[in-house]
C-alpha cells in the first residue's frame, strides 16, 4: 500500500479524531500558530491534502475562496457532506486539477509528510501559484520523525537510533480518550523539503519551529515536547 491508500484505510478513524472537539493539537494550538504565517484572503486559495476539510472550512470562514484537494475518496466524501457548497476535489497532490497560475495562495497543512511524491506535490504547488503567490506549509518536524524520547519524563533523552539523513516510512498509533488513530507518514530530512522548494522555483521567506504552549501540556503532551519542535511551518514565495 502506498501512503495515500493507508490514509484511505484510516479515513473513519481520522474523521473521528480530527472532529472530536478539542481533541487534536489542531484545535488547542496548532491551527492558530500556523495561521500566523498565512497571508490574508486573496484571489483563490488551494488547500492541498485537506482531509475531511476542517482547515478548508475555517479558511472559507476567514474569507478565502478555497478549493480543497485530497486523494482519499472517503475523506473527500466527508468534506463534501460537511459543506456541500464547498469546492472539494478528489486528486493526487502531485497532479493538481488546477490551471497554471490559477491561485495566489497554496496551503499544505500537515500533508506533505504523508504524500508519496512530495517533490511532485511541491512542484505542483509552484505550478498553480501565480507570480507573487505564497505557499504555506506545516509538516511534522523532521527531527521529531527521526527519533523518539526514551521515556515520558520532561528531561528524557531524545534518541535517533537510525539515520536522520535516510528517508523511511513509519506509522504512529496514538490512543487517547477512547479514540485511536494510526498516522502513516514518511520521514524525510529537512534538505529534501528545501530541495523540492528550490526545484519548484519557490523561495522560503519565513520559517517557524513553534513551541507547544503551556496550556497544552498535560492534556496529551508532556513537558518534554517543549524542548523539541513537533512541527515546522514555512512560507515560500513564488517570484
Ligand atoms: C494528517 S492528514 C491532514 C489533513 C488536513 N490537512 C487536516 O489537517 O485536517 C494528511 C492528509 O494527506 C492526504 N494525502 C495523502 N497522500 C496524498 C496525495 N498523494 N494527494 C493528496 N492528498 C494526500 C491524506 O488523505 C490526508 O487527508
Amino acid at each position: 500500500m502506498d501512503l495515500s491508500e493507508r490514509w484511505e484505510a484510516q479515513a473513519a478513524a481520522w474523521i473521528a479524531w480530527a472532529r472530536a472537539p478539542g481533541h487534536d493539537s489542531y484545535w488547542r494550538f496548532h491551527r492558530d500558530q500556523f495561521l500566523r504565517i498565512v497571508p490574508p484572503p486573496g484571489r483563490r486559495t488551494v488547500d492541498i491534502g485537506c482531509g475531511e476539510a476542517r482547515l478548508t472550512r475555517h479558511l472559507q470562514a476567514l474569507g478565502h475562496t478555497v478549493v480543497g484537494i485530497d486523494a482519499s475518496r472517503s475523506l473527500v466524501a466527508a468534506a463534501r457532506a460537511a459543506d456541500p457548497a464547498m469546492d472539494i476535489r478528489l486528486a493526487n497532490a502531485a497532479a493538481l486539477p488546477l490551471d497554471d497560475a490559477s491561485v495566489d495562495l497554496a496551503i499544505a497543512f500537515m500533508s506533505l509528510q504523508d504524500v508519496d511524491d512530495m517533490p511532485g506535490a511541491v512542484r505542483e504547488a509552484g505550478r498553480v501559484l501565480e507570480p507573487g503567490g505564497r505557499f504555506c506549509v506545516a509538516i511534522v518536524h523532521p527531527i521529531n520523525s527521526a527519533g523518539r524520547f526514551e521515556t515520558q519524563a520532561p528531561d528524557a533523552p531524545f534518541v535517533i537510533k537510525g539515520d536522520y539523513l535516510r528517508g523511511f516510512d513509519y506509522a504512529d498509533t496514538i490512543e487517547r480518550d477512547g479514540l485511536s488513530m494510526t498516522f502513516h507518514s514518511r520521514h524525510r530530512p529537512l534538505e529534501s523539503f528545501f530541495f523540492a522548494l528550490e526545484e519548484a522555483g519557490l523561495m522560503v521567506e519565513a520559517l517557524r519551529e513553534p513551541q507547544v504552549p503551556d496550556q497544552a501540556i498535560n492534556m496529551d503532551l508532556s513537558r518534554r515536547w517543549q524542548r523539541l519542535p513537533l512541527f515546522l511551518h514555512l512560507r515560500a514565495h513564488r517570484p
